[in-house]
């Protein structure tokens, strides 16, 4: 039988935070539900009609105020986890909110990556957090680099990575002379859709602001538990393992999401890729119909195999996708 799925209950006045959360965690199917006010969210709600999930409480609330719901949550036996929004960080309100019962504070404004982090100890069904959690970790040469989960606001700066690889990059990537992603294919690849597909970027911080220097990406096949995924790495970033530690949280995510297979489809000269594909488990098929490329393929843990990732590691290490997804031909460059 399926699990109950967790629902996150924002209880916040601010309707741009509502809407913004349910917008982000709809992308990780995690169902939201919010209110403007304590009194809005007790009249929904008894304890008993609570489902499994948390509270996300705004520490601002009108009206009766949230340590009073805090506190009422208590007395009613709730047991949700209830994380506070506070927006500022003053002790008392942090140490108030712990003594009503709360779990954790996280002040505003959120911080997607900081937020999925906390949620992540708090909810037990939703394993579309792990495909977003961010992972950080320093390249030998000293850059820190972020994985995370791409996002609809990233359009931006996902564009501004495919123009700036160079033809050969493109080519060998998209199967195709485009310079730039079509409105269409920019729309696609920044709002994946977990667990049937996932993006995750390589960012590093340029003058303050994310820059994007790499990308894999997976989409399932009609077939549904087979996964097909490309990789991208920005080429003077090439070479400094940014693809391997891409690749492996992609695997993981892709195995969270219960995928047995991930394929790729690779041009036959592209041997970066190919040494790469060999060395992280991948077999080589020829490809029935067509000479210049090559499939190549792994099975990927069942769901009872997989090991969660720890949420955020450092160490020194070192798509899209026929292009390289024929599950996607839509996406192929228009
Ligand atoms: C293939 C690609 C993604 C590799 O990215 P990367 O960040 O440079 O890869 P890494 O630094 O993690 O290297 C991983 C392995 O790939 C292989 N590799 C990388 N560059 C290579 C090169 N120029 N020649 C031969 N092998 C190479 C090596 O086996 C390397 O492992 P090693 O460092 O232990 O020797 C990158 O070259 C790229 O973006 N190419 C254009 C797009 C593309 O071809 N995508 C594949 C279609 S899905």
């Amino acid at each position: 039988m399926p699990h109950e799925r967790d629902t996150v209950y924002v209880i916040d006045p601010d309707e741009a935070i509502r809407d913004g959360l349910t917008t982000f965690l709809g992308t990780l199917d995690i169902p939201v539900r919010g209110y403007s006010t304590a009194e809005n969210f007790l009249d929904a709600h008894t304890a008993r009609s609570l489902g499994p999930g948390c509270l996300l409480v705004d520490a601002n609330l009108p009206g009766m105020g949230s340590l009073a719901l805090l506190w009422r949550l208590r007395a009613q036996r709730v047991e949700l986890p209830i994380l506070v929004l506070a927006s500022t960080s003053k002790r008392y309100i942090t140490e108030q909110a712990l003594q009503a019962g709360a779990a954790d504070v996280i002040e505003k404004p959120l911080v997607n990556g900081l937020l999925l982090k906390r949620l992540r100890h708090l909810l037990n069904r939703a394993p579309g957090l792990l495909a977003a959690v961010p992972c950080l970790f320093t390249l030998q040469n000293g850059t820190e680099v972020t994985i995370r989960g791409i996002e609809p606001d990233d359009a931006e700066i996902e564009q501004a990575f495919v123009r700036g690889l160079s033809a050969r990059s493109r080519y060998l990537r998209f199967f195709s002379v485009i310079k730039e992603l079509s409105p269409y294919m920019l729309e696609q690849f920044t709002h994946p859709r977990y667990p049937r597909n996932w993006a995750l970027i390589a960012t590093i911080s340029d003058a303050g602001e994310d820059k994007e220097i790499g990308v894999a990406r997976y989409a399932a096949t009609e077939a549904g538990s087979c996964a097909e995924f490309a990789v991208v790495v920005a080429d003077e970033w090439q070479g400094l393992g940014i693809a391997t530690r891409l690749l492996r949280e992609l695997i993981a995510v892709a195995e969270s999401a219960g995928m047995k297979r991930l394929e790729g489809v690779v041009l036959r000269d592209n041997l970066a890729m190919l040494e790469f594909a060999k060395e992280l488990g991948f077999t080589t098929e020829r490809h029935p119909d067509d000479a210049t490329i090559v499939r190549i393929i792994r099975d990927l843990a069942t769901h009872e195999q997989v090991q969660v990732p720890a949420p955020f590691r450092t160490n020194t290490s070192g798509g899209q996708v026929r292009e390289a997804m024929s599950s996607e031909r839509c996406l192929r460059a228009a």
